[in-house]
């Protein structure tokens, strides 16, 4: 088939475009590479077309839509930092780049496509682990960091409502905290390494008690739980992609200073405006659909690692 991947040359982008590769598709990006990097796909740069436009541009989005079988939506600004920073141009690119996608397919015929959300629609999610039924929820609209959810629940509900009529096949996949090598640095197991590689001192501070969870999956058990949603992903379904293995935060720095050989002793501080004290999804439908997360989060903690010390 031939795929376009939006927000390709990004950290799951890029993932993506590898596993479409492997499985014998042609693959077109579309980037503003303002946070991927061609580097991320340098050995298999003969292989794809790459496109570089802006998602908010109409007409270089409907240009990259033709010729093409199925659409997998990324593109997005991610990293906590511009939820707080700059909240309406989060929403600008999602929204805008989300009716973009959705009127480039139209016009140019496309009947498949697939919408990277969140697990930030739930905020504090009701129930743990999580199921996709639970509400979508803003619980407050003057907090900026709610405009990376925000943006992601307009993204679902034009997404299901335009695929109603228009498409196909639309299916939605909310990831769960991805992580792997090169994963860029706003992240919280990049800021720990990169936080014990700087210093010796023991004490580490952490935002919040220590006791918040987080459920993290590694970035090649999430490529592989995209083939099998675009293999097997059933029309205006939504998936939990992720781990459902739950870990509190201050077993991620212990994790990541056993990587690095280091003792440390956690000193709790104050939680960022907005931020949720668990979160695991509940990933039944996916295993329904064969899925089995296989990289636990101590292994992949110390692939990462290694993959960052090389660069250091
Ligand atoms: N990383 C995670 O754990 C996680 C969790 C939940 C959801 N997601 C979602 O998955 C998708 C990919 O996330 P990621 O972690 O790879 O982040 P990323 O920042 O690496 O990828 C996003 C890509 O979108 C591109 N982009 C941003 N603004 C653009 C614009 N105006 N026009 C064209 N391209 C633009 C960026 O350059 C980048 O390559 C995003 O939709 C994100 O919201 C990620």
């Amino acid at each position: 088939m031939n795929y376009l991947v939006t927000g390709g040359t990004g950290f799951i982008g890029s993932a993506v475009v590898r596993m479409l590769l492997k499985q014998g598709h042609s693959v077109r990006v579309l980037d503003d590479n303002s946070r991927g990097a061609l580097r991320r796909l340098q050995d298999v740069a003969g292989d794809i077309e790459f496109m570089e436009r802006d998602i908010r541009d109409g007409a270089g989005v409907e240009e990259a839509c033709r010729r093409v079988d199925a659409v997998c939506h990324l593109a997005y600004i991610n990293g906590t930092e511009y939820f707080y920073s700059q909240p309406a141009l989060v929403l600008e690119v999602g929204v805008k780049g989300m009716l973009n996608v959705l009127d480039g397919c139209r016009k140019a015929g496309v009947g498949e496509l697939h919408l990277m959300s969140s697990s930030e629609v739930y905020q504090t999610p009701p129930l743990i682990p999580t199921p996709e039924t639970v509400p979508l929820v803003v619980p407050d609209p003057l907090e900026a960091r709610y405009s990376y959810g925000g943006g992601k629940i307009i993204s679902e509900l034009l997404a299901i409502n335009y695929g109603r009529q228009d498409f196909s096949r639309v299916t939605i996949v909310r990831p769960h905290n991805v992580f792997g090598p090169d994963m860029g640095f706003q992240h919280v197991i990049p800021q720990f390494v990169q936080r014990m590689r700087a210093s010796d001192e023991p004490v580490f501070p952490i935002q919040g008690s220590g006791q918040e969870t987080r459920s993290f999956i590694e970035i090649e058990d999430f490529a592989e739980g995209m083939r099998i949603v675009l293999e097997r992903g059933e029309h205006l379904q939504i998936y939990h992609l992720g781990n459902d293995q739950e870990t509190s935060v201050a077993e991620v720095a212990r994790l990541v200073a056993n990587s690095l050989n280091r003792e440390i002793e956690i000193q709790p501080g104050s939680l960022l405006p907005g931020s949720t004290l668990r979160r695991c999804p509940d990933i039944s439908k996916m295993r329904a659909l064969g899925f089995q997360p296989r990289i636990p989060l101590a292994d992949g903690i110390d692939r990462y690692v290694k993959w960052y010390m090389m660069r250091a």
